[in-house]
């Protein structure tokens, strides 16, 4: 039952597998990856999908480029058309690109494609171990934020809500936002999470809700407008999101739809937090609403929608047939909407100088 528990693990002929996340709840497939290519297409159709997770998938598409490599007459050529395809199949998440850099780093050590196969299956597997560590970090930081709110309600129930899946699937294990959730459960809070569906492709709805489930952490799934009504009328006492990248000042970009949470939270009061591992920190940028590049995706994926019909996945038209629709994956909330960042580090301010204290080594 390994799938519980990580969302990308490798076989004894150095594959990997993964969980395809196109049919959760409904259908548990697994699916092995042995290819760049095989990678690219699991990023881009998000068989695999979540910052943290799409990073440490492109981490083997590196290996398996080193190891196509090796078999290749223009080598450099071929190599370096791999890492190009790489990072064009999904352009927001920086883990994606963090990841591969940090292969290119790692391998650029030797000339040869035998020993760079080998650098870069060990770099991997460090990215995905290094990853479940840092999510279970920004746990324990995040846990002591719902630790004082359970004190401040005399230990009432606290309600959470959440965008999309930043959670375990989007993540190696344990997740970002969901993190802190898992260990105030395990620690006996009373803990209930709003869950946003997250339309066009029901990430909360399909995902969120199903870890939740599995793990037995209370939740309700709330159509993606119910979250302003909710804090209007106190039902909502802390938001806590993913995010696929955070500009040095402290913008971050997530799921379409996170910016009018952050806008209702600042509106009732109510303290809106990101948990982010550092990996997703793009340390290049500053301004999230002109420098971070948005992934515009088919409008079908707004036309149609895909749900279990009792029997079998089936996929549905919603709209008129030949309605236009658009279809853009990710929104920026601005830095001043934000209370804090949860890092593997600690918690801190969405800006340059409190990020800077957490992490001076980014200091240019
Ligand atoms: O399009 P997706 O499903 O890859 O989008 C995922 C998100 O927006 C998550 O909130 C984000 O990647 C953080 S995952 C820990």
């Amino acid at each position: 039952m390994q799938y519980l528990q990580r969302t990308i693990w490798y076989t004894a002929n150095q594959t990997i597998e993964v969980l395809d996340q196109r049919y959760l709840p409904h259908q548990i497939n697994i699916i092995e990856l042995s290819s760049t290519a095989q990678v690219i297409t699991a990023i881009k159709d998000m068989i695999v999908r979540g910052a943290p997770l799409i990073g440490a998938t492109a981490a083997f598409g590196v290996y398996f480029a080193c190891q196509e490599t090796q078999h290749q007459t223009n080598k450099e050529e071929y190599f370096n058309q791999q890492i190009e395809n790489l990072k064009n199949s999904r352009p927001t998440a920086v883990n994606l690109f963090w990841a591969i850099n940090k292969q290119l780093n790692a391998i650029s050590v030797t000339k040869d494609w035998y020993t760079k196969t080998k650098i870069a299956w060990q770099t991997a597997l460090q990215i995905v171990e290094d990853d479940v560590k840092i999510c279970k970090q920004i746990g324990e930081h995040g846990l002591l934020l719902l630790e004082e709110l359970a004190r401040k309600k005399k230990e009432k129930k606290i309600n959470i809500l959440t965008h999309c899946n930043a959670g375990r699937l989007g993540c190696i294990e344990w997740g970002t936002a969901t993190a802190p959730i898992y260990l105030a459960h395990k620690q006996g809070l009373q803990v209930h999470v709003w869950v946003d569906e997250t339309r066009p492709r029901n990430q909360g709805a399909s995902l969120t809700a199903w870890e939740l489930q599995q793990a037995g952490i209370p939740h309700t799934v709330i159509a993606d407008n119910t979250g302003g009504h909710l804090m209007q009328h106190h039902q909502v006492d802390i938001c806590i999101v993913g995010t696929d990248r955070a500009t040095c000042q402290g913008d971050i970009a997530n799921k379409i739809g996170t910016y009018l949470k952050a806008l209702a939270a600042k509106d009732n009061g109510i303290p809106f937090y990101v948990a982010l591992p550092s990996t997703s920190i793009d340390w290049n940028i500053k301004n999230g609403l002109t420098e971070i590049p948005i992934e515009e995706r088919t409008p079908d994926e707004v036309r149609y929608i895909t749900g279990w019909n009792g029997k079998k996945i089936e996929k549905v038209l919603l709209t008129p047939a030949d309605s236009p629709a658009l279809n853009i994956g990710f929104d920026v909330t601005p830095a001043r909407l934000i209370t804090g960042l949860i890092t593997e580090r600690g918690i801190c301010q969405a800006n340059e100088e409190s990020m800077l204290a957490l992490f001076p080594e980014a200091k240019k």
